[in-house]
């Protein structure tokens, strides 16, 4: 039984907590997230998500709690190749070309294959050739969501994914993320945009370091006593706040 409740997660953080100095980015943490789900971390700027995504792929080590990710404590270099993490600031080679950067993250997680694949579903592939530095800011997201994605991981990690990018490929981006959840991949997502969180299967609301509510877009709505997702989650922080 014990077994079989652990495989359902992909995620498992328990009780995690953080600091940079006096400033307390995480503080008791608890959150879980199934195999193939599409999980949105919503909150305001410095509330801790950045943090908690670090800390879910291994970058950071927490002072306290502990972090399950595939069945395996965090930090755990073994398990990176399972894990796909788009960084909410575009970490990719200026000076090499866009087909370049896709390659080296395939090939640095052992995965040569996938790179047209992954240039095509970012509408890149026409621009494999120009070298990311002359790319315009929306493309550069995109090259990066390429990057996280080109070696078809079991967790996929988006740290504000489409900022930047026009709304047609927004809706792409999301129906892409879809079919990956449901062929398996688990997908953690932070955002500010209400449409995206409403189109995420669950949502962690966090603030000040804590999770202040947590549910499907519907139980927000509930917990929030507002029919409007935007409301019901300014209600739940301002409660909290007070
Ligand atoms: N490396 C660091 N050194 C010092 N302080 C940090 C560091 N990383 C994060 N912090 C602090 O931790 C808190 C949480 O930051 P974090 O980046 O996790 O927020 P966030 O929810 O991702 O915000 P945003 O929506 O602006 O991206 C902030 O007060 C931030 O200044
Ligand atoms: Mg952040």
């Amino acid at each position: 039984m014990a077994t079989q409740m652990a495989d359902a997660w992909a995620v498992d953080v328990q009780n995690v907590s953080k600091s940079f100095d006096e400033i307390k980015a995480l503080d008791g943490v608890t959150l879980r997230v199934k195999r193939g789900e599409i999980y949105g971390l919503l909150g305001p700027n410095g509330a801790g998500k950045t943090t908690l995504i670090r800390l879910i792929v291994g970058l950071l080590e927490s002072r306290a709690g502990t972090v399950t990710v595939l069945e395996q404590r965090m930090p755990n270099v073994p398990v990176l190749r399972q894990i796909g993490y788009m960084t909410q600031q575009a970490a990719l080679y200026p000076g090499l070309s866009v087909e370049e950067n896709v390659q080296f993250f395939a090939a640095i997680n052992g995965a040569e294959e996938g790179v047209k694949e992954a240039l095509e579903l970012v509408e890149l592939y026409e621009r494999r050739s120009s070298v990311v530095a002359t790319l315009s800011g929306g493309m550069r997201q995109r090259c990066s969501l390429a990057c996280a994605l080109v070696h078809k991981p079991q967790l996929l990690l988006l740290d504000e994914p489409t900022v930047g990018v026009d709304p047609q490929l927004r809706v792409q981006f999301w129906e892409s993320f879809r079919r990956m959840a449901a062929a398996g991949t688990t997908i953690i997502v932070s955002s500010h945009v209400m449409d995206e969180a409403e189109r995420c299967q669950r949502l962690g609301l966090i603030q000040y370091g804590k999770v202040l509510a947590e549910g499907t877009p519907r139980e927000i709505r509930t917990l929030g006593g507002s029919q409007n997702l935007e409301e019901a989650f300014l209600a739940l922080a301002g409660q909290k706040a007070s």
